[in-house]
């Protein structure tokens, strides 16, 4: 017997890189045991800060391939895009009518985007948030498994549910937010958050080759200015990557970086290998599901097809409790 009912959802943003396997992907294949789990791909929020939409099924094709690598199951999931199950937007006007416009405009996530993005402060910006507490209580989960950036969004459609459900009676599940349990993964530069827009990344599907030279790149310890100088492991960002890659290795290099018996270069070395070779069982098996081109289409129509009785059902209730005519 499952647990409950998982939701996510994550923006189509193409090749999966280190920071979303770990901070996301790998406990979304983890929570397939104990739950019954709808991961969507959220294309309608995307649309908030793409200007570039051409590049919106591409990036849904790469990123959900990736997602199958790496363990995600269809069989067992719901795997699906979020525009596919229009009732979505439908249940998205319905919550803006509980929505006081303060809540949205005092919430961390939307000033952030206004610095962000100046020139695109569009409607669908300010209402991002309904949309998500529309993804979620549509699906009824009642958890939901996002990282730290979120934890605003997530106490906002808590908010959303317990009002929607105080004016016409109990309706949506207010969800549980889970936490990842991994650090903010940063980037090869060591300061900033592993992203694919500052093109400070390791993709899931890079080459052994590439995957050296870009972890050749990484920023190490600052201070570490000499082959002989002592390293410090807790502020060094190829140590914070052995721990996720180099299991039995670990306690040897943080001595033998104490000590300088290796240099930053030996020991960036031995993490390509390492990182190459976990990553070499995904690579083989992203080849091989890539070989059926319908295959990512396929999961995600059938994805939709499951989908869409939930979402239907809730809404019908939602709309009975408003008492739409
Ligand atoms: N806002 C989330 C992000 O940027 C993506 C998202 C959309 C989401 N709808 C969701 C996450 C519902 C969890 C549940 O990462």
């Amino acid at each position: 017997m499952k647990r409950g009912r998982v939701f996510s959802g994550a923006r189509p943003t193409g090749r999966q890189h280190l920071g979303n396997y770990l901070g996301a992907i790998q406990n979304y294949v983890a929570l397939q045991e104990d739950y019954e789990c709808v991961y969507c791909v959220v294309d309608l929020h995307a649309l908030t800060t793409l200007t570039e939409t051409e590049k919106l099924k591409g990036n849904t094709y790469e990123m959900v391939l990736d997602w199958l690598a790496a363990g995600m199951d269809p069989e067992t999931s719901i795997i699906f895009v979020q525009s596919h199950v229009p009732q979505v937007t439908e249940l998205h006007i319905i919550l803006s009518m509980v929505t006081p416009m303060g809540w949205l405009t005092r919430l961390p996530t939307f000033k952030e985007k206004v610095r962000l993005q100046p020139d695109n402060v569009n409607y669908g910006l300010l209402g991002y948030p309904v949309l998500m507490a529309a993804d979620i209580t549509l699906y009824k989960a009642d958890t939901v498994p996002v990282g730290e950036d979120q934890a605003p969004h997530l106490e906002f459609t808590r908010e959303i549910v317990r009002r929607f459900n105080h004016h016409f009676g109990p309706t949506l599940i207010e969800p549980q937010i889970k936490l990842t349990h991994y650090p903010r993964v940063m980037g090869l530069d060591r300061v900033n958050k592993m992203s694919k827009s500052l093109n400070n990344h390791i993709e899931l599907a890079f080459s052994p080759e590439v995957i050296e030279q870009r972890v050749m790149t990484m920023v190490t310890d600052p201070q570490r200015r000499y082959r002989s100088d002592p390293g410090r492991p807790e502020v060094c960002n190829v140590f914070a990557f052995h721990g996720f890659f180099s299991a039995q290795q670990v306690e040897d290099i943080e001595s033998q970086c104490r000590s300088a018996e290796i240099g930053c270069v030996d020991c960036k070395r031995s993490l390509a290998r390492n990182l190459a070779a976990s990553l070499a069982p995904f690579r083989q098996r992203r080849a091989e599901l890539a070989r059926d081109e319908n295959l990512v289409w396929d999961v995600l129509s059938d994805g939709a097809n499951r989908a869409t009785p939930i979402a239907q059902e809730t809404l019908e209730e939602v709309k009975i409790k408003i008492g739409l005519p």
